[in-house]
């Protein structure tokens, strides 16, 4: 199939080279220039396992190219996703500009489009986004009729960083929210290959599928550290616990690991536009706040740990939200940079693939982070930390340091 993609950052560009992998012809479109050269030059803008070969792999079948022209995009294709980004607002609810600005560009490239089209919404937007905007845009632009002239879909995605390409090839369910019967065809003829369940649901239940799951799993992991929090008072290992409690197969052991909790470009901002738009319809997301208000407090439990840091040396290992990706984006590590520089401590960090931090100046390697520290903070679960050349404290946040000789864990 003719497939097109608008936005070429984690989610635009792991789809993109996944359905090329495919054997679909698929062209990725970005505002940014400099990006869609480097993707065209076979360089992945982003750290994740497994692209640069994909990526390689598509570019010489040449079934795959990145481009700023969205109207050779949209000429060239008959099925489109949307997959720009949608941060937060100062205010905490989601941006939508990026959203407004690719639906309207979209538009007026479809204005001479004779055939269907099918538009895909791949961006997580808060429940009426699909309708109120997308729909909205593209009809005003293109002078087309959706449901007539194009069809529409809402089809979340689950991947994870760092697992992406992993995540693309094995998704345990594809949601369509789909506007009518004949909307979600392409979608489903386009995802033959995989064999997991399709759920069909309407426009915006597919929009609240993605919010609920992230706002669950936000809850699970913050749900994880209140009860680490009380298992250190009373000497217990929450690693053990939680392995007993997900043993029970209503309850599932993942996303338990206790630490310094949840960052990243999802989850932060996920659950606070949960939280927002609930409270905009007049419901009440009481569990959802709380999970944001447990995780927004671990930070400074790990600096506590580390006790008076004033003009003290700090080695800090991590910086990304997690291992296995180079994102920074509300990181809990640059939250605990933010308070150690507060109270007057000398960083020396370390990460082996983070992006750059604004203000930060970075060691090459771990021993350089460590030379001449008298404390260490294990702030990304990387496996290099697992064994720390040190013997001065480490206070590590991820559960991952196996020496652990002058040794403390943030709840373990
Ligand atoms: P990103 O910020 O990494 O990439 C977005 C890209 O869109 C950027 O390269 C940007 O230049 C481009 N863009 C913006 N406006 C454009 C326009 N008008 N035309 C063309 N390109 C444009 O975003 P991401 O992390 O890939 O996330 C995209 C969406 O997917 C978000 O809604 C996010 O919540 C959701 N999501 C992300 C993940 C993840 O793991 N990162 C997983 C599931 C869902
Ligand atoms: C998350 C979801 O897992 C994906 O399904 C979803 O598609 C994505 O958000 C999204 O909507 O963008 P991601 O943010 O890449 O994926 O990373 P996760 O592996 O979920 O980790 C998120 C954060 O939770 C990290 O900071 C991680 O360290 C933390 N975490 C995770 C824990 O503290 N404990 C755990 O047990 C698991």
């Amino acid at each position: 199939m003719k497939v097109s993609v608008i936005g070429t950052g984690y989610v635009g560009l792991i789809s993109g080279v996944g359905y090329a992998s495919q054997g679909h012809d698929v062209i990725c479109v970005d505002v940014l220039e400099e990006k869609v050269a480097k993707i065209n030059a076979g360089e992945p803008p982003i750290h994740e396992a497994g692209l640069p070969e994909r990526l390689r792999q598509v570019l010489d079948k040449g079934n795959f190219k990145a481009t700023t022209d969205i109207t050779d995009a949209i000429e060239n294709s008959d099925i489109c996703f949307i997959s720009v980004g949608t941060p937060s607002a100062a205010d905490g609810s989601i941006d939508l500009k990026y959203i407004e600005q690719a639906s309207k560009d979209l538009g007026t490239a479809l204005k001479n489009k004779d055939s269907y089209f099918t538009i895909v919404v791949k961006s997580t937007v808060t429940p009426g986004t699909t309708e109120g905007t997308v729909i909205k845009n593209v009809e005003a632009a293109s002078g087309k009729k959706a449901g007539q002239d194009f069809g529409v879909c809402m089809n979340p995605e689950f991947l994870r960083e760092g697992k992406a390409i992993e995540d693309f090839d094995n998704p345990d369910r594809i949601v369509i929210g789909r506007l009518d019967e004949k909307s979600s065809e392409a979608l489903k003829a386009l995802n033959k290959a995989f064999t997991c369940p399709v759920l069909e649901t309407p426009l915006s239940t597919a929009e609240m599928i993605k919010y609920v799951s992230n706002a669950f799993l936000a809850v699970k992991i913050s749900y994880a550290n209140e009860v680490a929090e009380f298992c250190k008072k009373i000497g217990a290992d929450p690693y053990e616990v939680f392995k007993g409690v997900g043993m029970d197969k209503r309850i599932n052991p993942a996303f338990f690991n206790s630490g310094l909790g949840w960052g990243g470009s999802c989850f932060p901002k996920d659950t606070k536009e949960f939280a927002a738009a609930a409270k905009r319809e007049g419901a009440n997301p009481r569990i959802v706040d709380a999970a944001i208000e447990t995780n927004k407090i671990l930070p400074s439990k790990i600096v506590e740990l580390a006790g008076d840091v004033s003009g003290k040396t700090v080695a800090v290992l991590g910086l990304a939200f997690k291992a296995g990706t180079d994102d920074v984006r509300e990181s809990q590590a640059v939250e605990v940079i933010k308070l150690l520089n507060e109270k007057g401590a000398k960083i020396q960090a370390y990460d082996p693939e983070a992006s750059e931090v604004e203000g930060l100046e970075r060691e090459e390697t771990m021993e350089k982070a460590l030379e001449g520290a008298e404390i260490c903070l294990v702030l990304t679960e990387w496996p290099e930390f697992e064994n720390i050349p040190f013997s001065g404290k480490i206070i590590d946040g991820r559960n991952i340091v196996e020496n652990r000789e002058n040794y403390e864990g943030l709840f373990w």
